[in-house]
């Protein structure tokens, strides 16, 4: 018996229960009764951890767009798929029924099957969230061509790193994007990307803006026209359940983002089985996440999940801010939305402002709220639960991670006892343990400790793209048999655990992640710039904020242009996400004798909490310590 749908304490404890004792039993249950396989697995689970390769469902076959569009379209080809809520209030939304949906996905697969894409090919989807990305993306899903989203707030030179790390032959991206009052001059970005991609054949350009673009004879083509041209009908490929479906970037606390490999089968089934029930998803729901499809949560819990479960799934292109703070709650009402699922740095931002934004509108059809991307604080839990699901709709506070592919920790709504600032239990199948610094399991109910994960579950994230020794060395590096996520938690006597952050050296700033050192890599490209270390913040509304120590290789004249020149540094390099809210100019920065930054000295400096910065004699250089503190006190 399977237990896909976990709707009381007890069918919870008991699936729990089972994907412990027996997790291949509990996940090939899941993956036969609830998907179309065109072909079984052969093996459900096999773990190499020698060489730490990770497998399920091998030799099993499927196409997931049969999984998330055709298996719909007998009883519910009517049924709205995607409701696309424009930025612009005068323009009119679209609802996309599962059966226009297929054929727009079969149409734009025949166009890049048209310009030579196949399966296995990297195609890089460069989009706002406009309907064409979420086509585009299952296009690809559709012939076996692995897609690789970058977010379209990411830099040239961010894109472009992305596109050749993992060899990508085609592009999609629009004219312009719409965001709030600004637009996005998305082709002039990737024009300008495209003078470092030697690989890139070809551009597929979507008209969006209707701006004034570059079109560059023999590589960029107007989607449009192919697109009209195009059969509404392309027979699946069908993959095995270990090919990829897509890359997606990350941060790593080092050097060039991490291309994570996620793979058709185990993704597909561990994503359609939380959202199931992290949402508690039934029929006639209208479910909106305001994630952006360029990070993980937009692939898994916009796309993937919710399709799969043929579900009405909402995209919106603007922003919280847009024409006015009470955005998110109008759309709620016009929708009659029943989960939301948003990201803590944005309720926050939204609680700053008056409850007039909150009130005209009715939030009664609400059933759960969601919340993702970073601990959410007590404060900004009250005000979610209080104002927007007016003291009565379950919060689930989901932990998870891009490499995860699903969430792993959460409440279920309405049958998990809520615990602000707890993401609570575990999910069937993931089994969280708490590592002491000497790497020990710490086996007493309470702790904390570093976050690990023991068994494998089906959407772990494979391999680093091109690079399964970094994988390896970034996530069973520290414990051969145990998934380290870079987390730091505690635990209750009950068993609930509360993340308490990155425990290196990537900071969460609003919900993105961000790793310091290619933060600093862009710091150092200015031509004043010796070295520099990037710190995190606690901040009242992005969670953290940037503050950067920068050491000059000569004396400047201007102290505000400089901090202008550096951080469009940064803006170029990476895109404004990653901008510094505050910088020091500082002789020398405290470092270990074997020459290791000490970020934990700098923390408590740039949050003036002198008397925390413990022992300091034993640094290379102790006096900078000093130097810091009086530049600081100055501030
Ligand atoms: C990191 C992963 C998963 C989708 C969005 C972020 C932090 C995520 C929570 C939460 C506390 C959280 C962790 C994690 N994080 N959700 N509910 N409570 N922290 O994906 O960009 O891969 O970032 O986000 O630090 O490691 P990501």
């Amino acid at each position: 018996m399977s237990h896909y749908h976990l709707d009381t304490a007890e069918s919870y404890k008991k699936a729990y229960q089972e994907s412990l004792e027996n997790p291949e039993a509990f996940w090939a249950g899941i993956a036969k009764d609830n998907f179309l396989w065109q072909k079984p697995w052969d093996k459900t689970f096999d773990w190499d951890q020698k060489n730490t390769e990770v497998k399920w469902f091998a030799g099993g076959k499927l196409n997931i767009t049969e999984n998330l569009l055709d298996r719909h379209l007998v009883h519910n080809g009517d049924k709205t798929a995607i409701i696309f809520e424009p930025n612009d209030l005068d323009e009119s939304p679209q609802k996309i029924s599962y059966s226009d949906l297929a054929k727009s996905v079969n149409k734009m697969a025949n166009v890049l099957k048209d310009q030579g894409v196949g399966k296995g090919d990297r195609v890089c989807i460069y989009l706002p969230m406009i309907p064409e990305l979420a086509i585009a993306v299952l296009a690809c899903a559709r012939i076996g061509a692995i897609h690789s989203v970058v977010f379209a707030g990411f830099s040239s030179t961010a894109l472009a790193a992305r596109i050749n790390d993992c060899d990508c032959t085609l592009v999609i991206t629009s004219d312009g994007g719409f965001r709030g009052a600004k637009t996005i001059d998305l082709k002039n970005i990737v024009d300008q990307a495209l003078e470092d991609c030697p690989g890139i054949q070809k551009t597929l350009v979507v008209a969006r803006t209707n701006q004034k673009i570059n079109m560059v004879p023999g590589r960029d083509f107007w989607l449009k026209p192919l697109f009209d041209q195009a059969s509404d009908h392309c027979p699946p490929t069908i993959m095995d359940a270990e090919d990829p479906l897509f890359i997606l970037y990350t941060s790593g606390s080092t050097g060039k983002p991490k291309g994570m490999v996620h793979t058709c089968g185990g993704y597909m089934v561990y994503t359609a089985y939380t959202f199931k029930n992290v949402f508690q998803y039934t029929e006639q729901d209208i479910y909106w996440c305001s994630a952006d499809i360029g990070w993980i949560t937009g692939h898994s819990y916009i796309l993937y999940g919710p399709l799969a479960n043929g579900a009405t799934t909402v995209m919106f292109e603007g922003v919280p801010s847009y024409p006015d703070f009470g955005r998110f709650w109008a759309i709620i009402e016009k929708y009659k939305i029943t989960q939301f699922y948003t990201a803590p740095t944005a309720i926050r931002a939204l609680a700053k402002e008056s409850l007039d934004f909150v009130t005209p509108y009715d939030l009664s059809s609400l059933k759960v709220l969601g919340t993702v991307g970073e601990p959410i604080n007590e404060e900004a839990w009250q005000w979610y639960f209080n104002h927007i699901g007016q003291g009565k709709v379950p919060i689930v506070d989901t932990w998870w991670q891009t490499e995860t592919g699903g969430v792993m920790i959460a409440p279920l709504p309405g049958i998990t006892r809520a615990i602000p600032t707890y993401a609570t239990l575990p999910l069937p199948g993931i089994q969280p343990v708490l590592l002491d610094e000497q790497g020990n399991e710490i086996k007493t109910p309470e702790g904390s400790g570093l976050l690990f994960i023991k068994h494998p579950w089906p959407s772990i994230a494979r391999t680093i793209w091109g690079d399964h020794q970094r994988y390896v060395q970034t996530y069973f590096g520290a414990q051969k048999d145990k998934y380290m996520t870079g987390d730091g938690a505690t635990r209750d006597a009950q068993g609930n655990y509360r993340i308490t952050g990155r425990v290196d050296d990537v900071i969460i700033v609003s919900g993105h992640n961000l790793g310091t050192a290619p933060i600093e890599d862009a710091i150092n490209e200015h031509e004043l710039v010796a070295e520099s270390a990037v710190i995190g913040v606690p901040h009242p509304i992005k969670g953290n904020s940037l503050f950067g120590f920068i050491i000059l290789k000569n004396s400047f004249e201007n102290e505000v242009s400089l901090k202008n020149q550096i951080n469009q540094s940064i803006v170029q390099h990476i895109g404004p996400i990653a901008k510094l809210d505050e910088m020091v100019f500082t002789p020398g920065l405290p470092k270990t004798r074997s020459g290791k930054i000490m970020r934990r000295i700098l923390r408590n400096i740039a949050q003036k909490n002198f008397d925390a910065l413990g022992d300091t004699s034993t640094l290379l250089n102790p006096e900078i310590v000093k130097d810091l503190i009086a530049m600081m006190q100055k501030k």
